[in-house]
């Protein structure tokens, strides 16, 4: 048997658009292998299609958060296992799972979908409008992407945009693998008694929104409805902010694809490539196995961890001819940038609507948008669970 990789070996992002060199190899020749994780545990590094949708449908493979080696890390540390809390459903598994996430569901159907599309392209246009009205050049995460993806999501859960700031750091702070620990549990506290607070505020003033709506439900305690709003902002927020960045990233750089977008700026299947041709959610999908199990040629043992590399599945060569290749026509289906099984992004299809309304409406209003510095320039966060940009400099 090879010698396991190390935790370390795998974050290791150093390119704009491709993952970890070590990963991609492993995803062509070892989609399975064995990884040391912080604590000393060796587990087992998934790289391949086939198999991570394996792990990701199997009940075998738990996502619960109080059993197994804990292998989140800050500054290469691992950090102390931290209780599952009431209502952080994707902590869990079924059927406590299913009872938080069915109370969501009704919130991305495709009616109400469809409201947010119009609404997505009103803040569209207002941001960019504001955006292209201080000059002719910006960096366009602070000046475009986070102020509408913020507002997107602010305004799907009830949170008024004008108090962001209260959470807006939340997710950075949790997914920047180089934030301190002590950071990352001061912004937790703080957002939790925000929102707890918010809650109260909405039940005495209920509004059109999914909190006020989960308040009326009277199902859950307010300690459930603020760590699920939590969720939903954490997960939502970060992932997003950084696919509408590293899409408009990889559109400016790959010019041919950016007139084809151009042409075709409603094309759904060039969102589902610039989704998997990204695949932000790099790091940290992982599982514990419940019992023994027979996968790829081996046994993984009852308490192993598993994690899933989502990036190298969607770079996979046996599922995606010439996976490295930015192409719009390819066959995009299955594509993981969203996971899959039980977990599977509930906001997947709001996602789509933000990115498409977001890259849409830079490409119609800013004809001559481009990079303002060389790629290599652009600073990369890539010590993150969510790869992004730290700026994104653009003229036009
Ligand atoms: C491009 C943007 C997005 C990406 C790439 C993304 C990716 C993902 C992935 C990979 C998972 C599964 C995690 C796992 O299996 O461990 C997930 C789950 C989740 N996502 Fe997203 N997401 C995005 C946007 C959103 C949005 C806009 C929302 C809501 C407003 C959202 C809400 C959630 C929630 C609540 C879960 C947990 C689902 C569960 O455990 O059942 N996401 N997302």
């Amino acid at each position: 048997m090879s010698e396991p990789i190390t935790y370390q070996q795998h974050w290791d992002r150093t390119d704009h658009f491709d993952p970890p060199s070590l990963l991609l190899d492993l995803s062509r020749e070892r989609p399975l292998t064995r990884m040391t994780y912080p604590s000393g545990h060796v587990g087992w590094l998934v790289t391949g299609h086939e198999l991570s949708r394996e792990i990701l449908s199997n009940p075998v493979f738990s996502h619960n958060y109080g059993i197994g080696h804990f292998p989140i890390t800050k500054k290469g540390k691992q950090i102390p296992p931290l209780p599952v809390m009431p209502g952080m459903f994707i902590h869990m598994d079924p059927p406590d799972h299913t009872k938080y996430r069915k109370l969501l569901t009704g919130e991305f159907t495709t009616r109400r979908m469809n409201q947010w599309a119009d609404r997505v392209d009103v803040l569209a246009a207002e941001h960019l409008k504001v955006m292209r009205e201080q000059g002719t050049s910006a960096d366009l995460v602070a000046s475009f992407v986070r102020p509408l993806v913020l507002q997107v999501i602010c305004e799907l859960i009830g949170i008024p945009y004008e108090e962001c700031e209260k959470i807006a750091q939340l997710p950075d702070t949790s997914n920047d693998e180089s934030i301190e620990l002590d950071d990352e549990l001061a912004a937790g506290r703080e957002s939790f008694f925000y929102v707890r607070d918010l809650v109260q505020r909405k039940r005495d003033e209920p509004g059109d929104d999914m909190l006020s709506r989960l308040i009326a439900a009277g199902e859950l305690t307010d300690q459930e409805i603020t760590n699920m709003i939590l969720l939903v902002f954490v997960a939502g927020y970060s992932t997003t902010e950084a696919a509408l960045t590293c899409s408009t990233l990889a559109l400016l750089h790959h010019t041919d694809r950016l007139a084809e977008f151009r042409a075709n700026p409603r094309s759904a299947n060039a969102i589902e490539e610039l989704l998997r041709y990204t695949t932000v959610n790099q790091y940290q999908i992982f599982r514990t196995a419940l019992e023994d199990i027979e996968l790829g040629g081996e046994t993984i043992r009852k308490d192993d961890t598993v994690t899933v590399s989502l990036p190298a599945a969607n770079r996979d060569p046996a599922k995606f001819g010439c996976p490295h290749a930015l192409d719009f026509d390819r066959d995009t289906s299955g594509q993981m940038a969203f996971g899959y099984g039980v977990h599977m992004c509930l906001g997947q299809n709001l996602a789509r609507i933000v990115i498409g309304a977001g890259l849409r409406t830079l490409v119609e209003e800013l004809p001559g948008l481009e990079l303002a510095v060389p790629l290599e320039e652009v600073p990369l966060r890539g010590r993150s669970t969510v790869v992004s940009m730290l700026e994104l400099p653009v003229r036009w």
